[in-house]
């Protein structure tokens, strides 16, 4: 139980969690719980970077994230499930962290240069959006977390981040570093598409949520595109071009090769072929349903659990505050 490694990462609770989701993240910090002391963190304040300007959903989203995450087999006996915003420490580390994080690494910050052109309509060019990296660095380093599990999309922040505690480490902590320098942990699966096969996302409406029903997500599983060469029942399938075969790779592991023969041939037509994917993914979700469902019955466990992780994080983050305050010589401190 000692000496586990400590591990954080976080998600911005801007929509509810869907498979990709579940699949490129989720799955992995259930089993890391084993082998780290894991504080997964819902970031609702990282959320506000984007969405500021209406917040109607905001609390929302987080219970159902809290919802989607304890359903899915994240623990809170063993893990520190929190709520950004419930641990203030984090606010007051990244204010002392921008005193000295250049704004020249964080104008080429590409995940910033990025967003701003895309979402360039809903008026980001703010303050909070600039220093969303900051914060994350707040996040990951007030819980000295050593490992960060996180996308590819989230490389550019770890590396802020370990530029950034380099410098506090040469300024405050001479030949004592007064924090850890934070490694990526890369989730070994790749990315689940949409059922329209563009990235799976909320704004393109393609997504599986996790929350969906039995009928929905066969619904859904009928919409997805297929090999668009196969027309007629009769026509041979070319599973490599088709994304109901790479769900089936992901999620009907034992019959992929079955599958693949029979698609080839003609055997099975996609009707079919998309009955056993929603049943794989139906037979996966189950669990996760009837865990959901007792959750909601009792709306006040889950706050609890909340707070609890709120709790346990302001402790380990005050620690950590406790040292940055004393190093940076603030006065009383
Ligand atoms: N920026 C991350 C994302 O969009 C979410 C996040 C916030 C995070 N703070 C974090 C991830 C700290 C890892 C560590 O996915
Ligand atoms: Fe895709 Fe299955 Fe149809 Fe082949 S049979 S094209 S794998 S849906």
């Amino acid at each position: 139980m000692k000496n586990k490694k400590r591990l954080l990462s976080g998600n911005r609770p801007t929509g509810l969690l869907h498979l990709g989701n579940y699949i490129g993240a989720l799955q992995n910090w259930v089993k890391l719980q084993d082998e780290y002391e894991c504080f997964y963190m819902v970031a609702d304040w990282h959320a506000l970077t984007s969405e500021y300007q209406d917040t109607s959903e905001l609390a929302h989203y987080v219970e159902q994230m809290f919802i989607d995450w304890l359903a899915v087999g994240l623990d809170p006996e063993r893990s520190t499930l929190f709520v950004q915003s419930d641990v203030i420490q984090h606010a007051e580390l990244t204010l002392l962290l921008g005193m000295f994080t250049p704004l020249a690494w964080l104008e080429r910050c590409p995940t910033y240069k990025e967003q701003l052109q895309q979402l360039g309509h809903k008026e980001i060019a703010t303050y909070g959006f600039l220093g969303y990296p900051v914060l994350q660095t707040a996040d990951i380093v007030i819980y000295r977390a050593e490992v960060v599990p996180i996308g590819e999309d989230q490389i550019p922040h770890l590396e802020l981040a370990r530029e950034i505690v380099r410098r506090v480490n040469y300024y405050y902590g001479k030949g004592n570093p007064i924090l850890p320098e934070p490694q990526p942990i890369l989730s070994p699966v790749p990315k689940l598409l949409g059922i329209d096969g563009r990235k799976m996302s909320k704004s393109y409406e393609n997504c599986i949520y996790l929350s969906d029903s039995q009928e929905t997500v066969s619904a859904k599983v009928r919409q997805m595109v297929t090999d668009p060469a196969r027309v007629r029942r009769t026509d041979k399938g070319h599973p490599n071009v088709c994304s109901v075969f790479d769900y089936h790779k992901v999620f009907t592991p034992e019959r992929v090769e079955e599958i693949e023969q029979e698609c080839r041939t003609a055997g099975i037509g996609c009707v079919e072929c998309k009955k056993i994917l929603a049943q794989s993914l139906n037979t996966l979700m189950e669990p996760f349903r009837e865990k959901r469902h007792k959750l909601q019955a009792h709306p006040e466990r889950i706050k609890e659990i909340a707070l609890a992780g709120g709790e346990r994080a302001r402790q380990v983050a005050e620690e950590t505050m406790k040292d940055v305050r004393k190093a940076l010589k603030l006065f009383l401190k």
